[in-house]
């Protein structure tokens, strides 16, 4: 059976590559979405891409991923550091969770430091730019590869 894993990106992400490249570099949205479906396709997994400014619309897809996804990816951007309900959302979601920083929030202005979603996070990777997500996408596929009964009964 194919795996699906949901990547969900929060606020303002949709002005990647235009909003502050200094930080947050010259790559778009769209690129790093053509990036993940390429690593997506090379685990074998199915690939669901989603942005959104709204705090609702986030946990919607992150109740939706209850019932359709075996992991999820997440950049909830600003409402990483703001968002208690975003917790709680992913708290009810029983797969792996990798919470993905392109820039590295440790670095930046003390407030970016702290992360509710961390609380629940399996990984988490900052800094580390748009490849941040291809890397998270790595662990996901290594996590449900070992999470999977082996064919044969063994093991
Ligand atoms: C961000 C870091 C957040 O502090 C910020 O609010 C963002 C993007 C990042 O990807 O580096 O919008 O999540």
């Amino acid at each position: 059976m194919r795996r699906t894993v949901f990547v969900l990106n929060g606020p303002n992400l949709n002005l990647l590559g235009k909003r502050e490249p200094e930080i947050y570099g010259a790559e778009t949205l769209a690129d790093v979405e053509g990036a993940c479906r390429q690593a997506a396709a090379r685990h074998g997994l199915d690939l669901r891409f989603h942005q959104t400014n709204r705090e609702y619309e986030l946990i919607d897809w992150i109740h939706e991923a209850r019932d359709k996804a075996a992991a999820i990816v997440i950049n909830p951007a600003a409402f990483t550091h703001t968002s208690v309900a975003v917790l709680d959302a992913l708290q009810a979601f029983a797969g792996p969770v990798i919470e993905v920083h392109i820039s590295n929030i440790h670095r930046r202005e003390p407030f970016r430091r702290h992360s509710y979603v961390s609380g629940r996070a399996d990984g988490v990777i900052a800094g580390c730019g748009g490849q941040g997500y291809l890397l998270a996408l790595d662990r996901v596929a290594h996590l449900l590869d070992a999470a999977r009964p082996m064919a044969g009964g063994q093991g």
